[in-house]
């Protein structure tokens, strides 16, 4: 132990990383990775409970979500990445949790609510509806002490916290309690000014996107309706431009705006700079990509070597768990 204090974050890969990605928890857990110590999990199971039917996308979102992690700034020398259903100790835990929480408390999971009605379920699968508490297992197996996310995910981190004091007054004491560690990063709007920004939307930056595809969406992106021409004033706030501009370009924000509001910059303007913005802000991930692909296996072995670690910290708590509950028969 090195007394910091620890980390667990992550994804399900469900596709490429995109710059609401970055913003809503990549940038705060590439801060934070020198302060505590870092556990990334790749959350492959979780993805089956949307995406089931094509399992064979998991081989290669798998690795995008690791690349863009790497690509964005994550130290693999600093951090932990690791693969989910690799760690079979998970899913032993997701069942010991599962007796110890209602289908009720589940269904009336604002988050399982909101992704239930974005994804057309009418009704659900037991494993969609249990994924908080197979997220639950993700945090507390390494007993981290700390979970970096974007707002979304905060009645996941309040299940795993009632599950832990349900575990821990039951049977035994030995499971920490998390914490969610909230980043101040608003969520980023689609290009389409949908309230979010996805990949099934089809309204994404991604972070491995190249110049043109960036200049060229942000081109297509939704600004106010009623600026027709340059001497129409805008409005800002119903702007997907000025909003990426409040995220990515903080120190002109505040100017363009007031610009937009007087008709003194036209859209095509505002749209022109921040696709400049944009590409400076991700050259250094280009290249920070290129440096991870052209290094043969490298990711791979990055990924066999964190998973490797924390199969060892699984394999403890989940002796620790049996004890706690008396499952011990030999
Ligand atoms: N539910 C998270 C998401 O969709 C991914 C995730 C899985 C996660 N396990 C986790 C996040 C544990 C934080 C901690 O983005």
């Amino acid at each position: 132990m090195n007394g910091k204090k620890r980390i667990l974050t992550g994804e399900r890969p469900t596709g490429r990383l995109h710059i609401g990605h970055y913003a809503g928890s990549l940038e705060n857990r590439i801060k934070l990775q020198h302060q505590y110590e870092t556990f990334i999990i790749i959350a492959d199971v979780q993805a089956l409970t949307t995406h089931f039917e094509k399992p064979e996308i998991l081989q290669k979102a798998v690795y995008d979500v690791a690349l863009d992690n790497l690509a964005a700034g994550i130290d693999p020398e600093v951090s932990t990445l690791f693969i989910q259903s690799q760690i079979p100790q998970i899913a032993e835990l997701t069942i010991f949790y599962s007796m110890l929480i209602t289908v009720n408390a589940l269904r009336h999971n604002p988050t399982i609510k909101t992704e239930a009605s974005q994804y057309g379920y009418k009704d659900l699968t037991y494993g969609f509806l249990g994924y908080p508490v197979s997220q639950a297992a993700d945090i507390t197996f390494c007993k981290a002490d700390l979970v970096p996310v974007g707002e979304d995910q905060v009645p996941h981190i309040e299940v795993a916290r009632k599950l832990v004091r349900r575990f821990n007054s039951l049977y035994k004491p030995i499971l920490k309690e998390p914490e969610a560690l909230l980043g101040d990063c608003p969520r980023v709007v689609g290009l389409d000014g949908n309230a979010k920004m996805g990949k099934s939307l089809n309204n994404a930056i991604y972070l491995s996107d190249s110049e043109e595809d960036v200049s060229s969406k942000v081109k297509s992106a939704v600004t106010d309706p009623a600026r027709i021409t340059l001497k129409d004033k805008g409005n800002p706030e119903i702007c997907a431009v000025c909003a990426y501009h409040k995220i990515f370009n903080k120190e002109e924000s505040h100017n363009i705006e007031e610009m937009c509001k007087n008709a003194g910059i036209g859209c095509t303007a505002c749209k022109k700079n921040l696709a400049a913005v944009l590409n400076q802000f991700l050259e250094p991930i280009r290249d920070r990509r290129i440096y991870y692909e052209t290094k043969q296996n490298y990711v791979k072995n990055i990924l066999m070597t964190g998973t490797e670690k924390v199969r060892e910290c699984a394999k403890q708590t989940i002796e620790e768990v049996r004890e706690a509950m008396s499952i011990r028969y030999f």
